[in-house]
């Protein structure tokens, strides 16, 4: 009988941690912001930190796989902004790392699948980055985007204003499909809504102009609901070999911001 209970008590010890463990997801807020501090990390020293990854990590770059331990993060970079968005739910991360050195600028969006193995904890299996650069896109000024994003609003908002994951997914998946002209679903465009291509800024209306009868496909999400944030890696283009980082905000219903960089499939030679 006492055997049961201490029995049954473990049990209710392990459901409890569990729970606590999941939090509002499943995966704790905090430990998926250390693994991003720990990717960061790597890429500004240009090694793989065994921390973050798991033994056999599915490594893509520009939508392509590579082998991690040749990849673009083991070039070292001098990153001078990065923002991140925490997915719990899916246990996923987003950061749009900014390194304006004039001799090799990015703009790199990355978003990280992570395990949540027990005691190992949290552990990188699917790293997917996006390489925006001045031969990919048009309007690439690195210094200039800096500026535009380091001066706008992305506080947390409060769980009493914040926006339902669905709502974050309909919004982003509807300005996407703008662009195959499928207006359908009537944007909450916020006044004012600002606009980023890759550093040109349009602070009055967020709506794009040109369509090329497409929807974007191959989406990839990151939705963060404590910031209203969504981030969406998709490919277009008339032969989809374009990638898209996309990075939406949404503050109370409305979208106050939109952020879009341009990069291409071509394999990266650094
Ligand atoms: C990368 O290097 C680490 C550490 O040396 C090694 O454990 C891992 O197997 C390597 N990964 C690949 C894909 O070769
Ligand atoms: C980027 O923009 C800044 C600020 O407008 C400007 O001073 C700089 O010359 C631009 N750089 C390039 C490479 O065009």
């Amino acid at each position: 009988m006492a055997r049961l209970t201490l029995a049954a008590l473990g049990l209710l010890a392990v459901i409890q941690s569990s729970f606590a463990q999941r939090g509002a997801g499943n995966c704790q807020w905090a430990a998926l912001r250390m693994q991003t501090d720990i990717y960061i990390e790597s890429q500004t020293y240009g090694e793989v930190d065994p921390m973050l990854v798991s033994n056999s990590p599915l490594y893509r770059e520009n939508y392509k796989q590579r082998d991690i331990n040749t990849s673009f993060l083991t070039t070292p970079l001098k990153i001078d902004y990065t923002r991140t968005f925490v997915d719990q739910r899916e246990c996923k991360t987003y950061s749009q790392l900014i390194v304006t050195d004039p001799k090799n600028p990015y703009i790199i969006g990355t978003q990280i699948t992570y395990d949540n193995i027990g005691s190992a904890g949290l552990k990188a299996k699917i790293i997917d980055v996006v390489i925006s650069r001045p031969s990919t896109e048009p309007q690439f000024n690195a210094t200039k985007t800096l500026a535009y994003v380091d001066a706008e609003d992305w506080s947390a908002i409060v769980a009493a204003k914040q926006d339902s994951r669905d709502l974050l997914k309909i919004v982003a998946n509807s300005y996407l499909d703008l662009w195959s002209g499928n207006d359908n679903y009537e944007l909450p465009w916020g006044t004012p809504c600002a606009r980023l291509e890759g550093s040109e800024y349009y602070t009055e209306e967020c709506q794009p102009v040109s369509l090329n009868g497409k929807a974007n496909t191959d989406r990839m999400y990151v939705i963060d609901e404590g910031l209203g944030a969504v981030s969406v890696f998709s490919k277009g283009g008339s032969d989809g070999a374009l990638l898209d980082i996309h990075e939406f905000r949404l503050v109370q219903g409305k979208l106050r911001y939109v952020h879009h960089f341009t990069a291409s499939d071509a394999v990266l030679v650094v």
